[in-house]
């Protein structure tokens, strides 16, 4: 089938009237058009009225007339013979885009205010349009037009429907874009809104997708948290009313990631149905079911509409971010493994993005602020004759900074602590064969500081109000351009002038006082979205004045981990809490969606500086191999015992990451519900190899060996046990499963399997 296909249907409908008690015939010519992925199928209809109904989301169905699936012969569901209930059929209808005020009580897509105070919008369809391949989304602003990440596609890799809907009273446009990836069940979906009108208008709500389910039979999964204990999965069963996760902060958040799922009840990894969604933003967002008086679900997801208004003057256009919608018949893994597969493929940009990270060394655990040349050079000396390829040195080169009250927007050196400067560090590090990197934190401004001296309005304020500091600082307001030049001059300054190859990207504070000294009242609302637009320029030019530069993005540990953020930096600081144990929760609920390949996770000093607790040095290795590894430790002072592991742990994590990186992940363990042992595989996509991690929280009193079933493997295929030379059959390992045994808590081990003749 091709991907999209669109059909002109006309039908004959009887349907029973009481008023008569008698059947009319009744005709109904719709479009309808059918999305094809390779195992899922989406489907919507333009009605004769206009209204762009939903038809069906779900598994192939190979059928390009699934228009029985609307009960136009039902009542209310007969738009054309129903107008004396017609708000009966505005408030049952599944729609594509609903909206709101004129009849629909459910959850809106859309809301304004125009000129005259009005709030209702009756969106119609008008036109359709076929583009190959995926157009770019873009946002004019005044003085620039700003790129939004999204997902890419080649023509040939997906096709894009874009179906214009218009309310005649006001003039404005919706195109809705559904992108349909031929090789993946992935439906990536946006929303352009245009001013047809001669009247501006505030948008005031404007989510990226809606779906309206058939039914109200599915659990809600959500990834929540807080500082250090990121992306916790929570799954509860939908109940009547609305349950929805957000943001309000300015960022994606540690609290709620702009992610959630639709499962069957019975879905675990392996079986059942799940609905994934995942807003490419890193911003405000806001998700929500809504079950609704007939257990139906309402599913929307786009940017927050809270403290929202965008205002739109006649002729001008607003882009909203895109949501990415995963189908997958298979369970949760299989979801998962579609997130991964697109984003390593279809997200992830630049030099990195096939390729294994260098092994670092970060200083931030090891020395925190109290560290000079002297000090990195020592370190960097013993890395680099222990196997690690880069220096990254964190918060604390610039300004006058010694601790984190000061400095951020002066980005110069700290002679005090790097007496010649960043080049002759770059250089002596270069010298003993390793790379240099080095953080920023570019959206933030210290009230101690000369950026703060020279302009102190640049600083998001409301006059008037106290400004809220949060780590002692304040955030700049990115949506003017001179405050991003200004910043962006000085990085390039530090950035032409040595040789830095990765920045660490951090944001450790979220917005507060949310008012620019540049805007104008009727566009202050504005402020929350210009400033994630902001932020996203100056990555985008940083990425390609500096094609070669690896960067990472970090927000107080991994309070940004979004697919935005992902269009710019190939990994994300998954989070600061980095003691294995706690790491096993925070890098499963994290794999739910985002693949391993962007997952940053190192290896850390003992006893932990979280949580406390104390693990062996394999098991810090062993987690942190699931991500892009490194080392945050003072190398120079850890034990002799650990030390010397790390030459083995870095040849292993070269040999294994390969298959970390690019492989499929199947989840067999979850610490969410059983705290005792977690475990996981990462397989070859032609099942030629995998490797199998299990780690044991907690020993436990006799009979110590487990029985672990492996996944991912070919039954068919012999596959040789690198820990103990046994050959089995896939099937065998896979459905009888190997006996793990271990002594004592938090160990682990990791086997290598590879398929034998
Ligand atoms: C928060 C980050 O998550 C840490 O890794 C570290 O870079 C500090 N900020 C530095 O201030």
């Amino acid at each position: 089938m091709k991907p999209i296909t669109v059909k002109k249907i006309k039908k004959e409908y009887s349907r029973f009237v009481w008023q008569t008690n008698s059947n009319e015939i009744f005709t109904e010519e719709m479009t309808l058009f059918t999305l094809t992925s390779p195992g899922a199928t989406y489907a919507l209809a333009a009605l004769e009225s206009g209204h762009l109904a939903h038809v069906y989301f779900g598994k192939r169905a190979d059928d390009e007339d699934l228009s029985y699936l609307l009960r136009l012969d039902e009542n209310p569901y007969t738009p054309k013979v129903n107008e004396r209930d017609m708000g009966t059929f505005m408030d049952t209808t599944p729609f594509e885009y609903p909206c709101h005020g004129i009849g629909d009580y459910r959850e809106p897509a859309v809301m304004i205010m125009d000129g005259k105070g009005m709030s209702a919008l009756d969106l119609r369809y008008v036109s359709h349009e076929i583009i190959p391949g995926k157009p770019l989304l873009s946002q004019k602003l005044e003085d620039c037009e700003i790129c939004l990440p999204a997902t890419f596609a080649e023509n040939g890799e997906a096709e894009t429907l874009a179906v214009t809907l218009e309310d005649k009273r006001t003039g404005l446009r919706v195109i809705l874009y559904y992108t349909v990836f031929t090789e993946l069940d992935v439906i990536a979906r946006s929303v352009r809104i245009v001013n047809g009108g001669n009247e501006a208008v505030d948008i005031r709500r404007v989510m990226s997708a809606c779906v309206d389910f058939d039914n109200d039979e599915y659990d809600f999964i959500t990834l929540n948290g807080s500082w250090a204990r990121e992306r916790v999965m929570e799954r509860c069963r939908l109940h009547h009313g609305k349950q929805g996760v957000d943001s309000v902060k300015g960022e994606s958040s540690h609290q709620n990631n702009p992610f959630t799922a639709l499962v069957s009840h019975t879905a675990d990894e392996d079986m059942g149905e799940a609905y994934g969604f995942n807003l490419v933003y890193s911003g405000n967002f806001f998700a929500q079911a809504e079950v609704t008086q007939h257990k139906k679900t309402r599913f929307v997801m786009g940017i927050n509409h809270f403290d929202f208004s965008w205002r739109l003057e006649p002729a001008a256009e607003f882009t909203a971010p895109e949501v990415i919608m995963v189908y997958s018949d298979q369970g949760i893994g299989k979801m998962s493994r579609t997130f991964h597969d697109l984003y390593r493929q279809h997200l992830i940009r630049g030099e990195y993005k096939d390729k294994r990270r260098p092994v670092l060394i970060n200083n931030w655990e090891a020395t925190y602020f109290g560290f000079d040349e002297n000090k990195l050079i020592d370190i960097a000396k013993e890395a680099s004759s222990l196997g690690i390829e880069m220096l990254v040195m964190d918060d604390g080169w610039f300004g006058h900074r010694d601790s984190d009250n000061s400095s951020l927007g002066d980005w110069f050196v700290y002679e005090k602590k790097l007496p010649g400067g960043l080049k002759k560090l770059a250089d002596e590090v270069n010298k003993l064969g390793m790379k240099l990197g080095i953080w920023f934190e570019p959206e933030m401004i210290s009230p101690d500081s000369e950026l703060y001296k020279a302009h102190p309005d640049w600083a998001i304020q409301i006059k008037g109000l106290p400004m809220t500091q949060s780590r002692q600082q304040y955030v700049l307001d990115y949506s003017r351009k001179e405050v991003r030049d200004c910043i962006y001059g000085q990085m390039r300054e530090i950035l032409d002038n040595a040789n830095i190859e990765y920045i660490k990207w951090d944001m450790n504070r979220q917005l507060t006082e949310v008012g620019s000294n540049a805007l104008p009242p009727e566009r202050q609302r504005e402020l929350w979205h210009r400033y994630v637009l902001g932020v996203y320029d100056v990555m985008e030019r940083l990425i390609t004045d500096y094609p070669k530069l690896l960067l990472e993005n970090c927000s107080g540990g991994g309070a940004r981990f979004d697919p935005g953020m992902l269009f710019y930096s190939p990994q994300i600081w998954a989070s600061d809490d980095t003691d294995a144990i706690e790491r096993l929760k925070i890098q499963h609920g994290t794999s739910i969606c985002y693949p391993a390949s962007a997952m940053g996770a190192h290896v850390s000093d003992c006893p932990n500086h979280t949580v406390g607790r104390s693990t062996p040095f394999e098991t810090r290795g062993n987690v942190a191999m699931v991500g892009t590894f490194g080392y945050e430790l003072d190398v120079t002072r850890i034990p002799k015992e650990d030390r010397e592991k790390i030459p083995g742990q870095i040849e292993m994590f070269k040999k294994y990451n390969p298959l970390i990186r690019t492989g499929d992940q199947y989840r067999i363990g979850n610490v969410f519900e059983d705290n005792m042992w977690d475990a996981w595989v990462f397989a070859a996509k032609d099942k030629s190899e995998a490797v199998f991690t299990f780690v044991q929280v907690l020993g436990r009193p006799n009979y110590r060996s487990r029985r672990i079933k492996l996944k991912g493997l070919a039954p068919e295929k012999m596959y040789k046990n690198h820990d103990s030379g046994e050959i089995h059959s896939g099937a065998a390992l896979m459905n009888c499963g190997i006996n793990v045994s271990l002594d004592g808590d938090f160990k682990s081990k990791v086997v290598y399997f590879s398929a034998v003749n």
